[in-house]
């Protein structure tokens, strides 16, 4: 586990050259990099300064997603939309190379099943988002794809609206190369305390599965660490 905390108005630009630094040692071993984006509201200004940082040979990286609403992908809540907006409108990223996750399609069990078919055995770099509940992806307190070891993409039904959604499964998680936790705010930081400090419990802190992963938290997201 990596803990890295700085002012809130800096945590975009350093998360930015975190995963910039992760796919170019990952290019740089095995000519290739894959990364896994993490929706909500967080990591989109960690996009867009993503975007600005040089070196990053885009034509080696693939892109995928950690979950995705079952919307389209113009919808407003979609993590795709965010994403393209962000980052992939920004940067030489071959549309071949982005992995959007259909969730939109009505046979939500085909489809993750489809996705988990693309999935890299070992994902470069994972970024991931933690709700105020201690959620990651979409895999939420006491759901049952908590438990799941052999499906590595699951339809899901959580609390966070839009609540159906598809969501990786915990063997994905805990097989990247990196994890990137990205976390900011007051709220986040009782579940940041639980998933780095009380004893491992992922069904009530799915987000400790990430505890081995780098966080890059400001200030008020780590106020209970110290
Ligand atoms: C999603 C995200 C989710 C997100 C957390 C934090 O699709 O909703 O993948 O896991 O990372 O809910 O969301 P915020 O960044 O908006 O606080």
């Amino acid at each position: 586990m990596a803990i890295e905390v700085t002012d809130s108005n800096q945590l975009a630009k350093l998360a930015a050259e975190r995963i910039a630094e992760a796919l170019i040692k990952a290019i740089s071993a095995e000519s290739a990099a894959s990364l896994a984006l993490a929706g909500g509201t967080t990591p989109r200004a960690a996009y867009e300064a993503l975007a600005k940082i040089p070196g990053i040979d885009w034509s080696k990286v693939s892109v995928y997603f950690g979950d995705e609403r079952a919307v389209p992908p113009t919808h407003p809540d979609s993590n795709f939309a965010m994403a393209r907006a962000a980052l992939f409108e920004r940067v030489p990223l071959p549309a071949s190379n982005i992995h959007r996750i259909v969730a939109e399609d009505p046979d939500q069990d085909a489809a993750a099943r489809a996705y988990e078919a693309l999935l890299p055995k070992r994902i470069s770099v994972i970024v991931l988002g933690i709700g105020e509940d201690g959620h990651t992806a979409s895999l939420f307190p006491g759901s049952a794809a908590l438990d799941e070891r052999t499906r590595r993409v699951l339809p899901v039904i959580g609390p966070k609206p839009p609540p159906q959604r598809l969501s990786i499964t915990p063997p994905v998680i805990e097989s990247a190369a990196l994890c990137i936790m990205i976390a900011n705010g007051t709220g986040k930081a009782e579940p940041v305390r639980r998933a780095l400090k009380d004893p491992l419990d992922i069904h009530l802190t799915p987000s400790g599965l990430a505890r081995n992963g780098l966080w890059l938290l400001d200030h008020a997201a780590a106020a209970l660490l110290e």
